[in-house]
Order: C-alpha cells, then structure tokens, then sequence
C-alpha cells in the first residue's frame, strides 16, 4: 500500500457517493449484483472494499457481508455507515480462517493490489470448495495507457490513447478529482496464470456494456472493463489425476488375475476400456480370451 491512498480517502469518498461513479453505476452494479443473486452466497468477503459502498449494496442480500480495506480513513466512513463487518487487513494477508466464505469479490482493486499471486492464494484459503471469487477490472490496454500521460482529445471529438510496454508489470500514478494513487499495470495474462496457478476454475466472463446516456454511448465503443468469475476446484492441481488411480486399481486386478492363471495376456489397458466404456460386456470376453477378442 502507498500513501496515496490513505491521502486520497477523503475525495475518494466524496467522489463515490452512494451510486458510484460512471464505471460503477452504469456499466458494473447490475451486472456484479447479478451473479451474486445466481450463486446466492451466505457469507461473502469484498477484497479492497474501500468505503464500503459495495458492501453496503450486497448487505440487504447476503447474511454475512465482511469488507476489507488496508486504508484507515476509507474503512473508518465504512464502519461509520454500518450494515457490514470491516477490516484493516491487505488482501496478501487474510485475518480469516480457511473456508470461511462462500464468495470473495473483488471490485477494481486488484490493480491496487501489489502482490496479486499471495492475494488469489488468500482468497482460495478463505473460500470454501466450489466457492467463487468474482471479479471485476479495468482492461490491461487502460492501465497500460496511464504511464502515457493524459489522453489526447482530437478535433473531431474522439480520444486518442498511446499505450506501451503492455507486456511488462509495473506500477504507475493516476491522478483525478482530488485522488492521486498509485496502481499496477500487468498484462492480462498475468491475472490470467495466476488465478489458474492459485487452483480457480473460470465460470463467467463479460464485457458488460454501459446502459443510458451520450457517455455510455461512447464507452461502448471502446470498453475498458470486464467481470470475471472463477470458481475454487474442489483438487488441487497437484493432486494425482484421476487416470493414477484408474491405473493403479487396474494394475492391481491384473496381478491378482496373473497369480491365478487366469487371464495371461489380460492387460490394465483392457480394463480401463472397459471401464471406460462403462459395461462389464467388455470385461467377460476379454478376461475369457486372456484379452484377444478376435478368438472368440
Ligand atoms: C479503486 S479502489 C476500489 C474500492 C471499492 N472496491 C470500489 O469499487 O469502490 C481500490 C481499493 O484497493 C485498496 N487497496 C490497496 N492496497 C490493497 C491491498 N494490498 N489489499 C486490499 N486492498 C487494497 C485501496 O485502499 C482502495 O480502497
């Protein structure tokens, strides 16, 4: 965390209000308040909750909302309004046990997040298996403009944008509305691997489009955010795939059968076909054949 943002608190808040702003009133609420009501999560946890306007929005919905935030004066305004839990916690360090949501949110914070890989592994300990951790954030092409400088508006009304080292991941200033902070530019494929080297399966993704108004006309042109869902996999990547244990039940049948004579040339391939296949039809020939169906 910097210091921008505990120094920005004030006219972060002042600038959210209640709806939010234009990213989040007219292109994000709707569509983030409609997965909550698909997967209907009892306890949810929003990474990087600020001042809790999101929270607040998920309160009349879910039993259990907790919101947390390293920054003091936007958790202050939060707990000051109430109707959730809140914490002064970073996302890289959880105060919460494993298993204890049904849904981690995190709603444009994971470009203020520096350590994204320690965060995804926090959020996939806190949630309980087939929880889901839904996201929504800025397209990488926006936060690789920001280091670039103000976009150039041209004659005829359109804005230019100069994007570079869209590859890299660094961090970089942005400045508006009284704020200033500090945020993080990294490709798309870095949050990409990541979630998927932290054991999250993807389930939804979209680019929801702005609704009412000149402005949501244009930003539908050319988009800048996308939501994403990604559920926790019940195995660990690391676990032995299905196939090992498949194998190993096979191979130990085999020896078995081997020891009584009773099927010399009956291989753990022709009973993983058969298993495969589902039917026993499958095993009797092959075990009276020794494995060669073309004797019988
Ligand atoms: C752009 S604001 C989003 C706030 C809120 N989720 C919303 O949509 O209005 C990003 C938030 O990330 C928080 N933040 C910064 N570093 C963080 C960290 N290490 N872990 C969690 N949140 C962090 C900031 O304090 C800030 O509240």
């Amino acid at each position: 965390m910097t210091d921008g943002w505990n120094v920005s608190a004030k006219a972060w808040i002042a600038s959210m209000g209640e709806t939010g702003d234009f990213s989040r009133g007219l292109v994000l609420d709707t569509p983030m308040m409609e997965r909550v009501s698909k997967a209907q999560p009892k306890a949810v946890l929003d990474l990087g909750g600020g001042e809790g306007r999101f929270c607040r929005r998920l309160a009349p919905h879910v039993d259990h909302v907790v919101g947390i935030d390293p920054t003091e004066g936007l958790i202050a305004h939060a707990k000051s309004l109430g109707d959730a839990d809140y914490v002064i916690a970073g996302a890289e360090d959880l105060p919460f046990a494993d298993h204890s949501f049904d849904m981690v949110v995190s709603y444009l914070s994971l470009i203020d997040i520096p350590n994204i890989p320690k965060a995804l592994s926090e959020a996939h300990r806190v949630l309980r298996p087939n929880g889901l951790l839904l996201i929504a954030n800025l397209n990488p092409w926006t936060t690789a403009s920001q280091s670039k400088g103000t976009p150039v508006k041209n004659p005829d009304g359109t804005t230019t944008l100069t994007m570079d080292r869209y590859l890299d991941a660094f961090p970089s200033w942005a400045e508006w509305s009284g704020i200033r902070i500090q945020n993080w530019h990294r490709p798309l494929s870095f949050y990409m691997q990541s979630l998927l080297e932290n054991g999250f399966q993807l389930t939804h993704f979209d680019e929801p489009k702005a609704s009412g108004g000149a402005r949501a006309e244009s930003y539908n042109r050319a988009p800048y955010l996308h939501i994403m869902e990604w559920q926790k996999r019940c195995s660990m990547p690391h676990s032995p795939p299905k196939q090992f244990w498949t194998r190993s039940i096979c191979r130990l049948i085999q020896r078995v059968l081997w020891r009584k004579a009773l099927a010399p040339g009956f291989t753990p391939m022709c009973l993983q076909l058969a298993f495969r296949r589902g039917s026993c039809i499958f095993v009797a020939p092959m075990v009276l054949t020794g494995g060669d169906l073309k004797a019988i």
